[in-house]
């Protein structure tokens, strides 16, 4: 794993994105596995811009994204999808058919996983997976657990993801209780792995993935296994490392 500590959140994200920049470049039309939540916003505002300098071209980037919840439709603006079409898609010229989120309206779990997991399959796997990291040390909606699930699945969203997430909703009772998110297999099949950290309140969970023993209960852990890690951390979510 390698650990590149910055300044400060805008620091993390001017890294992060021009190590997405790269792959853009060297692969144009590489396979991108995205993540929502606040980690990531500022690498979607930096790819953006570079888009709109004329150096970055989305035109034959392939999207998967990681998770959605379940019972939320495209166009709810809670949904991950509308999150990325906000935060990225709508913005750059990547072609919308190419990218690709968990169909959250599809009831029948075991089908909406199923074609996710197919669509990574017909991609031809991901190239390069962005992260973000959970208090609990969740990746996707991946909760601590006895067992690293392996594909596509759909989870019961734990107490504290739920109040973690609940600042996008009106009230915690609109938090969708389910989710369906990639599985640790899915994740450590990326061929690169990129996670943006910061913050002082990840600083625990963050020295116990990198530091801390490979264990379901801590599911970022798995990472340490993963030959292609970058983990980029602010100066407040490194503090313990
Ligand atoms: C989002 C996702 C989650 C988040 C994690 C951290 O697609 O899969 O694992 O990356 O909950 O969220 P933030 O970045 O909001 O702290």
């Amino acid at each position: 794993m390698k650990v590149c500590i910055t300044k400060n959140y805008e620091d993390m994200s001017r890294k992060a994105a021009n190590i997405i920049f790269s792959q853009i470049i060297t692969k144009p039309d590489c396979v991108l596995g995205l993540a929502t939540g606040s980690s990531p916003v500022g690498t979607y505002k930096e790819l953006i811009k570079s888009y709109e300098n004329g150096d970055l071209d989305f035109s034959a980037v392939t999207s998967v994204n990681l998770d959605e919840y379940r019972g939320l439709s495209g166009d709810s603006d809670q949904s991950y999808r509308y999150f990325m079409n906000h935060n990225l898609f709508d913005h750059v010229n990547i072609n919308k058919a190419h990218t690709y989120v968990p169909d959250g309206k599809e009831p029948d779990a075991d089908k909406a996983c199923k074609a996710h997991d197919d669509i990574i399959n017909e991609v031809g796997g991901i190239d390069l997976q962005l992260l973000g990291l959970g208090h609990n040390g969740h990746i996707g909606f991946n909760e601590p657990s006895d067992v690293f699930p392996k594909g596509t699945h759909c989870v019961d969203l734990t107490e504290s993801t739920i109040e973690a997430n609940k600042r996008f909703f009106e009230s915690e009772s609109d938090v969708p209780r389910q989710a369906y998110t990639m599985g640790i297999q899915n994740i450590m099949m990326a061929r690169k792995i990129l996670v943006v950290v910061s913050g002082a309140d990840k600083a625990a969970i963050l020295k116990k993935v990198v530091d801390g023993p490979v264990t379901p209960q801590v599911p970022a852990s798995i990472l340490q296994f993963h030959p292609d890690v970058t983990i980029i951390a602010d100066e407040a979510a490194a503090a313990e490392l």
